[in-house]
């Protein structure tokens, strides 16, 4: 395992602590803001109803502001016009947008239990602008009715974009797959598979399990221990959608290091995460060490194996800021900054493109609730900043397959 693999690693597992932890004040801010809101209902019913109603409109609309799960749902700089107020599908084009991307990572805001909130409103703008950049999204997860509300969100629009829907599983609570599986198995039902390309089943699931037993085989017993849940999640989503008589591929994600045997063995397709900002890869260097990284660790072992699995890039992309200073800059000595993601998406894209290498590009916009919570450069991956507007950057014009 080389020191790139090293760095990926341990970064990696640290982003997994954090947000571990990062879910637990998450938890605990919500009830805070829940009886500060519910306060000043309090004292203003006391003052007088009209008064009452004033301020708690403008404490929940402070508040919103920094919440994950309504920011979005007012309109901002960067939202898309809509000639008809009641058609989401007649919004403006926006000639700075190219569908230059294979892929996009996207998190609707409010998606992540236990502080649901996505909003229908919200999402529909995040895929307006998206529909301008790719035909794919990647979820993570389908937990909030999220799986639900993008495909409710593309049909509203009508744009021409597929999804590869996510369900995000615990390794040590079943009910939190099979909640995903129900939500998933009920957007099929209501929606059809026309939008969907893909279910991943799992994310960093290996890394976790391995990491947490201070191992570093993929392949090893706590990677195989962890591999045989994963593969009883695939099968029982494969025999989900068997019985609705429907055909999806079934996939799976994790860091590029981490994929199990057993896993690889059952999965139709594989998002592998592969960072070089997180691997310490000067600029310069980052876009062919991400190719060469996603073709040694992925894409031959892959094809070796019977089954074949398709491999595509699940994350790759490069911050623009960072919430503290320690982190502006990589081990490799490279900077987050607008200009590098620039440098990233000129000499990424159009190659990928053109190489037929199929990827995610990490993401979408800016995560507020990632910079509040994890800080460091976790909130600043975004094309777009957090009001959607898009960041001082030139989309490459190339058009992805
Ligand atoms: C989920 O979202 C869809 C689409 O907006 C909506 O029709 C449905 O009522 C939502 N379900 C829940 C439980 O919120
Ligand atoms: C784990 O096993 C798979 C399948 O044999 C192989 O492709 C992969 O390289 C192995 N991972 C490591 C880190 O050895």
């Amino acid at each position: 395992m080389s020191n790139e693999n090293d760095a990926l690693y341990q970064n990696t597992s640290m982003q997994q602590t954090l947000e571990k932890s990062a879910a637990r004040s998450r938890r605990a801010k919500w009830i805070a803001l829940g009886s500060v809101v519910g306060l000043v209902v309090i004292i203003g019913l006391a003052v007088g109803l009209g008064v009452g109603l004033t301020r708690n409109k403008s404490s929940s609309s402070s508040s919103s502001s920094s919440s994950s799960g309504s920011s979005s749902g007012g309109s901002s700089s960067g939202d898309p016009v809509q000639t008809d107020p009641n058609d989401p599908s007649s919004f403006e084009k926006d000639p700075n947008l190219h569908k230059a991307f294979y892929g996009l990572a996207y998190t609707p805001d409010g998606a992540i239990m236990p502080d649901c909130g996505a909003e229908l409103s919200a999402v529909i703008k995040d895929i307006q602008i998206m529909s301008q950049l790719t035909n794919r999204v990647r979820l993570y997860g389908s937990d909030c009715n999220q799986s639900a509300l993008v495909l409710e969100a593309i049909k509203q629009t009508k744009v021409d974009v597929k999804l590869f829907l996510g369900n995000y599983p615990d390794i040590t609570d079943d009910s939190v797959y099979t909640r995903q599986r129900d939500a998933i198995k009920e957007a099929i039902q209501t929606y059809g598979t026309d939008h969907i390309e893909g279910i991943t089943v799992g994310n960093e699931v290996i890394l976790n399990a391995v990491t947490d037993a201070n191992t570093e085989d993929p392949n090893g017993s706590a990677g195989n221990a962890a591999g045989e849940k994963l593969v009883a999640w695939i099968k029982d989503t494969k025999s989900m959608l068997s019985d609705l008589g429907v055909d999806i591929p079934v996939g799976n994600s994790d860091a590029a290091y981490y994929f199990n045997k057993l896993v690889m063995a059952e999965m139709d397709y594989g998002l592998a995460n592969d960072h070089p900002w997180f691997a310490g890869v000067s600029i310069d260097e980052a876009a062919e060490w991400t190719f060469t990284s996603f073709d040694e660790e992925n894409v031959q072992p892959a094809a070796a194996l019977p089954n074949k699995p398709k491999m595509y890039i699940a994350e790759t992309g490069w911050p623009t800021t960072s919430a503290d200073k320690d982190s502006l800059t990589n081990s490799g000595g490279a900077d987050a900054s607008v200009a590098n993601l620039q440098t990233f998406l000129d000499t990424f894209v159009c190659k990928a493109n053109k190489d037929g290498v199929g990827y995610f590009f990490f993401e979408f916009k800016d995560e507020e609730w990632k910079r509040i919570k994890y800080g460091g450069v976790e909130g600043a991956w975004g094309l777009t900043n957090e009001d959607r507007t898009l960041k001082d950057i030139k989309i490459p014009t190339c058009t992805a397959p």
